[in-house]
């Protein structure tokens, strides 16, 4: 089967339904999603997102925080841009009918979050995600020109390696014509062809064993730009967030948001020590990846397997209010947090890394555009600054949005792509071999691509995927193609990079720490 859109969005969360929102008043817009479409890491965001809202704050606070979290790695234009636009993006949110929490003054009751000098995080209770994606979702159903296809896996995207052999000039002049899908309902492999394409897959989390992101966080954007020849960058920064309950029967990994900390919350040892002021003057409010460390650091030194972050000493009425959610999900499973500590560990959260995009977040391959989780503006650099990535998904939709309604007058669809070619595939027999291997590349990454890292540990990593990696393409290759094989082979893809840019990488800067190089190089 064949279809033809202006404009193909993958990926239904922030990035995506804003991005396909702003250009449907344009043309034909089809919004693609694997599971549901509110099936989302946006719809997991807790914490809130950040904006400049009120005096005494204001943009260059905003901008020096962000800097500072990220190491020397941001670029200072898209800084500017996503900080001053923010408030905008924000107001569009609210437009959309996003309602964010306000006090009884009528202003808006901002938290403030590891890293952050003054309170600017816009919240919707501690559930902020599943508001932004209800409000989305409400007006993606209302518009005539937005087709939502759910349960439908994007496989490759669609480039002139479709049309023959890549020669040089067409390497360096690459052209996206949209994407092959999977239907899972009928299993068949479709052809969408777009004039543009919006690439909005979000994150990697699932690639590690602990990870607070939904099990569709496989990278699936990132590979297939990377196969396709388009530019990846920063992959070795990868974000764990230091608070996630502790809790080894269930993955993903239920987040305690960082406002807890915001709020007062403290980090202990399990005998009771508070022991962040140890590690950073900023105490338990320190950016998450000194805090993750520090946790990292106390758990190797005690042998135990969480610490506690303790809310108790806070007003009970007011710890409800404020975290209904996490109240409640601490409550089903004995925890009081207003009488009990809450046990919590690090776990894989966020990846700054991605598909390296200019500031109309179009990426390296013309007619592509990406936005989220999965791209790279340069906002981020070695470190997010909390709350910042909902903000920059945002942002980043509405450039792609105002570059790409340009672009599309001058575009033709491609119908010379040829439909997916099945030939010489059957269904794999032993679907054990893909759980497998699933599990040992999800060890790989935890036990040697984590918080901290070595020489050895980054080498070892690399051999075992490798081997991974040559089954598994062996494996694809006779496949008939399914969402399992797909993810599998996205999340070795994903590995490789995280990988390789890490063993790249002669210092420690940001999230990247390698024992064997603990200090930074001059930039
Ligand atoms: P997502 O919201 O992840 O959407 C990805 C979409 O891509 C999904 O629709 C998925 O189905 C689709 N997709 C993926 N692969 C394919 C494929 N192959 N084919 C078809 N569709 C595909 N950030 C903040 O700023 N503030 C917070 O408070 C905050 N809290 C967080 C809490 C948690 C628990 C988590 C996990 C993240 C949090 N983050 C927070 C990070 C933030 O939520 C995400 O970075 C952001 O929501 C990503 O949005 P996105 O639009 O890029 O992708
Ligand atoms: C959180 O609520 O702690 C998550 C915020 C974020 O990831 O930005």
């Amino acid at each position: 089967m064949r279809h033809e859109f202006d404009f193909l969005v993958i990926g239904s969360g922030i990035a995506g339904l804003s991005f396909a929102l702003k250009v449907a008043d344009h043309g034909k817009v089809a919004v693609i999603s694997k599971t549901e479409v509110k099936e989302t890491n946006t719809a997991y965001a807790q914490g809130g997102i950040s904006s400049v809202t009120y005096a005494p704050d204001n943009f260059e606070k905003h901008i020096k925080d962000t800097l500072i979290a990220g190491d020397g790695e941001c670029r200072p234009k898209t800084v500017r841009k996503v900080i001053s636009e923010a408030p905008d993006q924000i107001q569009q949110l609210l437009n959309w009918g996003t309602q964010f929490d306000k006090k009884e003054d009528g202003h808006y009751d901002l938290h403030r979050e590891g890293g952050h000098s003054e309170y600017r995080i816009l919240h919707h209770k501690d559930n902020t995600g599943a508001e932004i994606q209800r409000s989305l979702i409400e007006q993606i159903h209302q518009h005539p020109d937005i087709t939502v296809l759910e349960h439908h896996f994007a496989v490759e995207i669609l480039t002139q390696h479709h049309l023959g052999k890549v020669t040089e000039p067409w390497m360096r002049d690459l052209k996206c014509y949209g994407a092959y899908v999977l239907n899972k309902q009928s299993g068949n492999v479709e052809t969408i062809l777009a004039k543009t394409t919006m690439m909005a897959t979000g994150g990697i989390g699932s690639v590690y064993h602990t990870t607070t992101n939904p099990l569709i966080a496989t990278g699936d954007g990132i590979a297939m730009v990377f196969r396709a020849k388009g530019i990846i960058e920063n992959m070795e920064f990868v974000q764990f967030h230091p608070t996630s309950l502790y809790n080894p029967v269930e993955r993903p990994s239920f987040l305690i948001t960082e406002a807890m900390r915001g709020y007062g919350g403290i980090l202990r040892t399990q005998d009771g020590n508070e022991f962040m002021h140890k590690y950073d003057e900023r105490g338990c409010l320190a950016p998450r990846d000194i805090v993750a460390r520090a946790i990292d650091n106390e758990l190797k030194n005690t042998g135990d397997e969480f610490v506690y972050l303790d809310v108790t000493h806070k007003d009970a009425e007011e710890t409800r209010e404020h975290f209904p959610n996490i109240y409640n999900k601490c409550l089903s499973l004995g925890i009081d947090i207003t009488t009990d500590k809450i046990p919590v560990v690090p776990a894989a959260h966020y990846l700054c890394g991605g598909i390296k995009v200019d500031l109309n977040g179009e990426s390296s391959i013309n007619h592509l555009y990406a936005a989220g989780e999965c791209s790279c503006t340069g906002l981020h650099g070695a470190n997010r600054l909390a709350s910042n990535s909902l903000t920059e998904g945002i942002v980043y939709a509405d450039a792609a949005a105002k570059d790409a309604i340009e672009k599309v007058k001058h575009i033709s669809i491609n119908t010379r792509i040829p439909d997916w070619d099945i030939e010489g595939t059957t269904s794999p027999e032993e679907l054990v071999l893909i759980t497998q291997t699933n599990k040992e590349v999800e060890q790989i990454m935890s036990y040697y691509v984590g918080i901290v890292r070595s020489n050895i540990r980054l080498n070892r990593a690399y051999d075992r995927l490798e081997v991974l990696y040559r089954e598994t393409e062996q494996l694809f290759r006779k496949s008939i193609v399914s969402q399992r094989i797909c993810e599998l082979r996205n999340k070795i893809n994903v590995g490789y990079l995280i990988i390789k840019m890490a063993r790249k990488r002669k210092e420690s800067r940001g999230l990247h720490y390698n024992v064997d190089y603990p200090g930074k190089l001059e930039l």
